[in-house]
């Protein structure tokens, strides 16, 4: 069974915030350069204060292989953390805090489904080269498919340089797990709508398509999705617009292509933080991604009017929400007696081909 908060010794769960405070600070200065603490940016505030670097997917997975740390404890969700993994070197470890923290739409493609659609797609268009292309959200298997099928990995940050790559390798690409993330970065290219397919992994045929459309679909894609972004509606948008007129409205590109469209810019986490980091004080600006990291760039930056975008909804990640400090502590004075992330070795070499080739494209 998974150790979990309901699971962790009581004196883990009953501690104050200062005193677990205090013992992840005492444990990170007793083992100086053997560790390092990765924080995503959407983790809790409290948490992304006590790590070495805070990030985006993509700049903590670089971050990730150029250590040298004996221990690499990864605050966020399970792909992240594989993939930390995938990229380490042989003497290193790394762990996820809280193993219950997964991630939603990685979980859409699940290998079994991917590997029948694979077979369907190259029977209904044999004569096209299909280059997989995953996001970095996904299992370490779906990489390694990719990394076995001429394919490759990117984040939000790559994904329009990770498709033009593909086409200069093949004629179609198959986009795995987000839906949105695919039709946006697919409209960034100037892709026509009629070129784009998308696949439902749950019918059974051709994902709900027939052979002309794939005949004719340049792009295909998974039909998975984030629920936390595809929350937002542009009615929410319009209506920031009505009450704050000079307000800037910016988006992840998980969200849906309307949405992302009605916005002002849409781009990575990366973006996002750049966009509000460089903007002058005074800006009014609303964002459409995780609430942890809109309220964080709320509180450092106070100069600007930060809002969130929502409607009546929370676009909280609760995977993303579940690493505690009580997690933090137990993982860091317990090393070498809990689980580290393992993967299989073939998985790792095919994935780690894949990943390798995301941090190629983005140079
Ligand atoms: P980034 O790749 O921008 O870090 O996003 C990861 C993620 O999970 C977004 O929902
Ligand atoms: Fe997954 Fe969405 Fe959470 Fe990102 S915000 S980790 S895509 S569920």
């Amino acid at each position: 069974m998974a150790v979990t908060f309901n699971t962790i010794p009581d004196e883990y769960r009953i501690a104050t915030d200062e005193d677990l405070k205090a013992r992840i600070l005492a444990r990170k200065a007793e083992l100086g350069d053997q560790l390092v603490v990765l924080t995503h940016h959407y983790q809790r505030r409290e948490i992304v204060a006590l790590g070495d670097y805070a990030g985006d997917s993509y700049a903590l997975s670089k971050i990730a292989s150029q250590q040298d740390a004996e221990y690499i404890v990864f605050c966020g969700v399970h792909f992240m953390a594989e993939s930390a993994e995938i990229l380490s070197q042989p003497h290193q470890k790394v762990y996820l805090p809280n193993p219950l923290a997964g991630c939603p739409m990685a979980d859409m493609a699940q290998i079994g489904n991917v590997l029948y659609a694979w077979d369907a797609l190259n029977k209904a268009v044999p004569d096209s080269k299909i280059i997989p292309i995953s996001y970095m959200n996904s299992t370490a298997d779906l990489k390694a498919f990719c990394g076995e099928n001429d394919g490759a990995v990117c984040t939000s940050s790559n994904a329009e340089k990770a498709f033009k790559w593909a086409f200069e390798r093949g004629e179609k690409i198959f986009f795995f797990p987000d839906e949105h993330l695919g039709t946006n970065t697919a409209n960034t290219l100037g892709i026509p709508k009629d070129q784009i397919a998308i696949w439902d992994y749950k019918d059974r045929k051709l994902g709900g398509n027939g052979v002309a459309d794939l005949q004719r679909a340049r792009v295909i894609l998974w039909k998975g999705y984030c629920h936390v972004h595809t929350t937002f509606r542009t009615e929410y948008i319009e209506k920031m617009r009505r009450e704050i007129p000079d307000i800037k409205i910016i988006v992840h590109p998980e969200c849906p292509e309307d949405v992302v469209q009605a916005a002002d810019a849409s781009g990575s986490t990366k973006f996002i933080v750049d966009y509000v980091t460089n903007a002058p004080a005074g800006s009014s600006i609303a964002i459409g991604t995780e609430i942890n990291l809109v309220d964080r760039l709320a509180h450092t930056f106070n100069d600007k009017k930060i809002y969130e975008l929502s409607g009546n909804t929370c676009a909280m990640c609760v995977n993303m929400y579940r690493t505690t400090l009580n997690d933090l502590a137990w993982c860091l004075e317990n090393l070498d007696s809990i689980q580290p992330i393992t993967i299989p070795d073939d998985i790792v070499r095919n994935a780690r081909i894949a990943l390798s080739r995301m941090l190629e494209i983005q140079g």
